[in-house]
C-alpha cells in the first residue's frame, strides 16, 4: 500500500477502506509516514469529508494506537462525562460525586487547559495535596471504594491523535466534522466507560459556533460511540456566555464545592443536576432520566454529593478540609474591583473573550509547557440579563501579578456590551441527542 495512492483517492472523493485507514494511522503513529503527506491527507479530508464509516474506522484505528484502559476491576457500570470544552464549565467536579452518591461508578481521565479553556486536571491540582497522577491499580481501588477517581490523561491514550491533532492544528484542518469525532471520541473509547455523557457545547466559547453545528457533531459522536458499543448520549448546551460565575482553577473548585452545598449559581446546579440524572440512568441506578434528576438533586441537597466529594479528595491525597476552609486554597496578592461605566442590562458577555481575559490572568497557559497560577482567575458578578447600575461591580479579577490584572481587567471590559432593553433569558439545554 502507497500512502501517495491513498492521497489521491481521497482527493478524487472516495471512500476509503479500513485497511486503508489503519494503514496511515500506523504509518504516521510509527513515523513511517512524513509530515507532508499526513498534512495532505489531511488538507483532502478537509475538502472531501469522511462518511460515517471512514470516521468509524479512523476512531477504532487511533483508539488502538495507545493504550486502552482495562477497567474491569471495577464492578458495575462506568459511566463517563465528557465536555467539548468551555469557560468556567466546572460541572465534571459536581456530577461525579453526584453520581458515585447514587453507586454509579466514575472513572474519569480529565485533561489540563490550553488557551483560553480550562481543564478539570488543573482546577484539581489547585486542592492542596491533590494527587491527579495515580498509577492505574490505585485509581481502580479508588474507584472500587470511593465510587469515583479523576486522573490525568495518560499520554499514551491514542497516540496518534495526539500527533495528528498537533499537524491538525497548524494546518487548518481543526474543524473538520469527521476528524473533531474520531479524534474525540477515540480518547473516549480508550478511557474504557460502559456508558458516555457529552457535553456538546455551542456558541462565542465554542468550538461549534450555533445550535444546528453541535447537533451535527453531538449526532456523529452518538452514532460512532453506539457502533462501538457504548451506551451514549450527548447534551447540546449553552457556552455564549461562560457557565458559572467563576473561571479560573481554585475559583472553580470553590464554586464547584458551594454548588455541592446547594449554593451555586442557577445555571451550574441545573446542568449538573440535569448530566448527573442521565448518567445515573445511565449507569442503570434509575429507570428513568427523570428519576435519575430527582436521585442527583436529593444528592445536591441532602449533602451526600459533598460528602463524597470530601471522601474522593482524601483518597487522592489531598485536603478535604477544603470544602469548610477556602483560606486553604492558593489565594491571589491582587484583586482588583471592574465596575461598569453605564448602566443598563447586560446583553452579550462571550465566553471566549472572559476566558481569554482569565487566561491573562495567569490562570491559563498558552503553551503546553507553561505553568498556571492556581490562585487566578475571574468571578463575575453579573451576566447576561442582569441590570447592573453606573459604577456597580461587574466582576472581580484574581492575580499574582498587577501588570497580568489590569491586562485581564481591560480584555474583561470589552467583553461587556449592554443595553437598555431586557435580553431574553437565554436557553442553557438546547436538546439532547441519543
Ligand atoms: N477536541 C479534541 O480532542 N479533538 C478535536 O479535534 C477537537 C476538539
Amino acid at each position: 500500500m502507497l500512502m501517495k495512492d491513498i492521497i489521491e483517492k481521497k482527493r478524487n472523493g472516495e471512500a476509503l477502506s479500513k485497511e486503508e485507514i489503519e494503514f496511515f494511522v500506523n504509518g504516521y503513529t510509527d513515523g513511517s509516514i512524513p509530515d507532508y503527506q499526513m498534512a495532505a491527507l489531511l488538507m483532502a479530508v478537509y475538502f472531501q469529508q469522511l462518511n460515517k464509516t471512514e470516521t468509524f474506522y479512523l476512531t477504532e484505528a487511533m483508539k488502538n494506537s495507545g493504550d486502552v484502559a482495562d477497567l474491569s476491576g471495577i464492578e458495575g457500570k462506568k459511566v463517563d462525562k465528557h465536555s467539548t470544552g468551555g469557560v468556567g464549565d466546572k460541572t465534571t467536579l459536581i456530577v461525579a460525586p453526584l453520581c458515585a452518591a447514587a453507586g454509579v461508578r466514575v472513572a474519569k481521565m480529565s485533561g489540563r487547559g490550553l488557551g483560553f479553556t480550562g481543564g478539570t486536571v488543573d482546577k484539581m491540582e489547585s486542592i492542596p495535596g491533590f494527587c491527579t497522577s495515580l498509577e492505574t491499580k490505585r485509581f481502580i481501588d479508588t474507584v472500587n471504594s470511593c465510587g469515583m477517581s479523576v486522573i490525568g490523561q495518560s499520554a499514551h491514550i491514542a497516540a496518534a491523535d495526539k500527533l495528528i491533532y498537533a499537524l491538525r492544528d497548524v494546518t487548518a484542518t481543526v474543524d473538520n466534522i469527521g476528524l473533531i469525532t474520531s479524534s474525540v471520541m477515540s480518547k473516549k473509547l480508550a478511557s474504557g466507560s460502559d456508558a458516555i455523557v457529552l457535553d456538546v457545547k455551542c456558541g462565542s466559547g465554542a468550538f461549534m459556533k450555533t445550535p444546528e453545528d453541535a447537533e451535527t457533531l453531538a449526532e456523529w459522536m452518538v452514532e460512532i460511540g453506539k457502533r462501538a458499543g457504548k451506551s451514549m448520549a450527548a447534551f447540546i448546551t449553552d457556552m455564549e456566555q461562560p457557565l458559572g460565575l467563576g473561571v479560573g482553577n481554585s475559583i472553580e473548585i470553590i464554586e464547584a464545592i458551594e454548588t455541592l452545598k446547594g449554593k451555586g449559581p442557577e445555571d451550574i446546579t441545573e446542568l449538573s443536576v440535569k448530566l448527573a440524572g442521565y448518567m445515573i440512568f445511565a449507569g442503570e441506578k434509575a429507570g428513568s432520566y427523570e428519576e435519575g434528576i430527582e436521585i442527583a438533586r436529593k444528592n445536591l441537597y441532602d449533602g451526600s454529593g459533598l460528602k463524597k466529594f470530601r471522601e474522593f479528595v482524601e483518597a487522592q491525597d489531598g485536603n478535604p478540609d477544603v470544602t469548610e476552609d477556602f483560606s486553604l486554597f492558593p489565594g491571589s496578592k491582587i484583586v482588583l474591583e471592574m465596575k461598569s461605566d453605564i448602566s443598563g442590562y447586560v446583553k452579550e458577555l462571550p465566553a471566549e473573550t472572559v476566558g481569554k481575559a482569565s487566561q491573562l490572568t495567569g490562570a491559563g497557559r498558552a503553551r503546553k509547557e507553561d505553568a498556571v497560577d492556581l490562585g487566578a482567575g475571574i468571578v463575575l458578578n453579573k451576566k447576561i440579563g442582569d441590570y447592573v447600575n453606573k459604577g456597580e461591580l461587574l466582576a472581580t479579577v484574581y492575580s499574582q501579578s498587577e501588570e497580568k490584572a489590569q491586562k485581564a481587567g481591560e480584555m474583561l471590559k470589552t467583553a461587556y456590551a449592554f443595553s437598555d432593553e431586557k435580553p431574553e433569558k437565554r436557553q442553557l439545554i438546547y436538546r439532547i441527542v441519543r
